[in-house]
């Protein structure tokens, strides 16, 4: 019996071939299921543990990842679920299958021309062209959390239409307003904060709501308020940590029931960590960054005698020092560590990439029940909307290339 055979009993169910006919309710127990089942070897962060907690009981494991060629460790990153040597121990098999979702967006389908885009980032810009055709126009439409109404726009001027679209801040309102008034797009920004109570008053059944990466509690109170006054819901979710509970409050009567493990904010981040669309530069840059956040980690665990993760604040892009002494002394000052003179820099700066190379390959483990976890959120939040008696559909609305988040969530009442 291998270690996922003795730690769940997850490999013993079978999941339907074709894993796209599963219903959300058991794709969302399973998952929570496996989730659960396997907390102990996902939730740990190999950057603060030189030895991870799980690692006596599941040592041909870690011995596993630690001996993985630098070739397959970075495959692994890029494609956790698919040929892994992992499944020899974790559940993978079962988890492809699992979030093995549909695409909802037809290939070659009509969409907002390119040279609406101009005011656009272009990935942003192919995002919309991708969203926008699941976005029906058969009922007057509002966009939630619009930033300066991009998506608003397009479908405005698409369907010759007005837009309503809410917003926090007055200055994306004002260039939005600009913005649409440039292209001759009816959009109306509202400032709004979609938090408030007075939020509520914009949802109605008439409506359809559309929201593109809305984060955290702002997209569940979007759900929520859609429930109740039963509009139809559009829905690309993001940032699941950006929330105000500590710990996840799960949404649907069904996970309620159903989840017996517990999840940090922290854990909720590891759900959209993902950085396929990063630019090989800021890939090579965060690379050094992490190499020296280890290195510091292992001299001030040397020098305080405290075998403990020191976090030290993140440095803007750019702002990185040239040398690892610079570094590692900006990082002592806000620390409060004192560096004696003598450091032999050169030997601390190697054990930090040293211990790179180890953390790549033992976050491989975070990697494989990282979609998992968002998929869970996501069904979460698709059982509410089903619970309140909606249809709901679920799948993606592009290529994880132009987006890590591509899940779209269309509820209609
Ligand atoms: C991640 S951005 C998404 C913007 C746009 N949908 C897009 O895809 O580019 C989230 C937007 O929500 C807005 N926002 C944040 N908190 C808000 C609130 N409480 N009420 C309304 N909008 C809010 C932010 O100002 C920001 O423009």
């Amino acid at each position: 019996m291998n270690s996922c055979q003795a730690a769940c009993r997850a490999c013993e169910v079978v999941v339907a071939a074709d894993g796209v006919t599963l219903d959300h309710a058991t794709r969302l127990r399973r998952l929570g299921e496996v989730l659960g089942a396997w907390r102990s070897v996902w939730q740990p962060l190999p950057f603060q543990h030189p030895v991870l907690p799980w690692e006596a009981e599941h040592g041909e494991l870690a011995a596993a990842l630690r001996g993985l060629s630098d070739a397959e460790a970075e495959r692994l990153q890029d494609a956790p679920l698919s040929a892994s040597a992992l499944a020899h121990w974790l559940p993978v098999d079962e988890l492809a299958a699992l979030v093995d979702l549909p695409e909802l967006a037809a290939a070659g389908e009509p969409t907002l021309p390119d040279s609406w885009g101009v005011f656009v980032g272009g990935r942003k810009w192919q995002q919309i062209q991708a969203f926008a055709p699941l976005v029906r126009a058969d009922r007057p439409l509002l966009e939630w959390c619009a930033g300066k109404g991009h998506l608003s726009r397009g479908l405005a001027r698409w369907h010759d239409r007005p837009v309503d679209a809410l917003e926090w801040q007055p200055a994306l309102c004002e260039a939005g307003g600009a913005l649409a008034h440039r292209q001759s797009a009816a959009v109306r920004l509202h400032q709004q904060d979609v938090m408030a109570a007075d939020a509520e008053r914009w949802l109605n059944d008439e409506r359809r709501v559309m929201a593109l990466h809305a984060c955290g509690d702002l997209h569940v109170r979007l759900l929520q308020l859609a429930a109740r006054r039963r509009s139809a819901v559009t829905l690309a979710p993001c940032c699941y940590q950006r929330t105000a509970d500590a710990g996840y409050q799960p949404l649907s009567r069904q996970a309620r029931r159903e989840m017996n493990w517990s999840m940090s904010r922290d854990d909720l981040a590891m759900a959209v960590q993902e950085t396929v669309t990063a630019p090989g530069k800021v890939r090579r840059k965060r690379r050094l960054a992490n190499a020296w956040r280890l290195g510091f980690d292992a001299l001030q665990r040397s020098l305080t005698g405290r075998d403990r993760y020191l976090p030290v604040p993140s440095l803007a892009y750019g702002r990185l020092p040239d040398r690892f002494a610079d570094f590692c002394r900006w990082a002592a000052e806000r620390k409060g560590v004192v560096l004696p003179p003598g450091v032999d820099w050169a030997a601390h700066e190697a054990e930090g990439w040293r211990r790179l190379a180890e953390v790549t390959r033992l976050e491989l483990v975070r990697h494989v029940f990282r979609r998992p976890l968002e998929v869970w959120l996501v069904l979460d939040r698709v059982r509410l909307m089903e619970e309140a008696g909606f249809r709901v559909r679920l799948g993606t609305f592009c290529d994880r290339q132009l987006t890590p988040r591509n899940l779209v969530i269309q509820a209609e009442p």
